[in-house]
């Protein structure tokens, strides 16, 4: 069955992006970078393929879910449909004027739990923290590149999700010379 999977790199105390939105301090270049431009290429923005100069694969995903407020910094920089190649769903509780390539939702978890009722590839889960948190119960696998940085503060990886367990099972853990570390883990349902 199709999965929603949260796809993500995060400081070693789990942030996703520092306090005022900012990732530089993730390695872009090292050893794991043969993961993230290989393996998970789909997950990359038009502009990095074109900088790269390689195809989407459209292998590993064909849809991405992502918060405004992730979506956000791409309009800043006038990139207004960063993923062309995969299926764009942005959750948003208001009205938005969008590029048409731009599926808006205000209501992620019936969209994603629609989206897993359809034939096709996995739907990369690609933040912010706060739709994490909204989206947790549907997260089927977790995929987090942990980079060798501690933030201390910052935007967490479920956002402020209140206080639930879930369990996940450890299935890979990948270590690169760069210090990154790939775990992969697959939700066990709620404990
Ligand atoms: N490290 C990484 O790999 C990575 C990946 C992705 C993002 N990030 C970073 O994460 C930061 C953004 O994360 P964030 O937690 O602040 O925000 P976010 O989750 O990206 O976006 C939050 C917004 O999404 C909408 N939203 C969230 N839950 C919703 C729900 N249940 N129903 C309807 N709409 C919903 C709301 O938009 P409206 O306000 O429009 O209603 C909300 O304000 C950015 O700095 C981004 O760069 C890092």
């Amino acid at each position: 069955m199709r999965e929603l999977i949260y796809y993500v790199a995060v400081s070693i105390d789990g942030y996703i992006a520092d306090p005022t939105g900012g990732f530089d301090a993730f390695l872009v270049e090292g050893d794991h970078s043969s993961v993230v431009f290989g393996e998970y290429a789909d997950a990359l923005p038009a502009h990095a393929h074109a900088a790269l100069g390689i195809e989407p694969p459209r292998k590993r995903f064909d849809t991405v879910i992502m918060g405004w407020k992730t979506l956000r910094p791409a309009l800043d920089m006038g990139i207004t449909s960063p993923y062309p190649h995969l299926r764009q769903i942005v959750a948003s509780r208001h009205s938005r004027d969008v590029d048409p390539a731009i599926i808006l939702t205000d209501d992620p978890r019936a969209t994603v739990r629609s989206l897993k009722q359809e034939d096709g590839l996995d739907v990369w889960l690609c933040g912010g923290g706060e739709l994490a948190g909204t989206l947790l119960p549907e997260i089927d696998r977790l995929v987090i590149k942990r980079n060798p940085v501690v933030f201390g503060s910052g935007i967490s990886m479920f956002g402020g999700a209140p206080y639930e367990l879930s369990a996940f099972a450890l299935t890979e853990t990948r270590s690169f010379e760069s210090g990154v570390v790939i775990e992969e883990y697959v939700s066990r349902g709620r404990a």
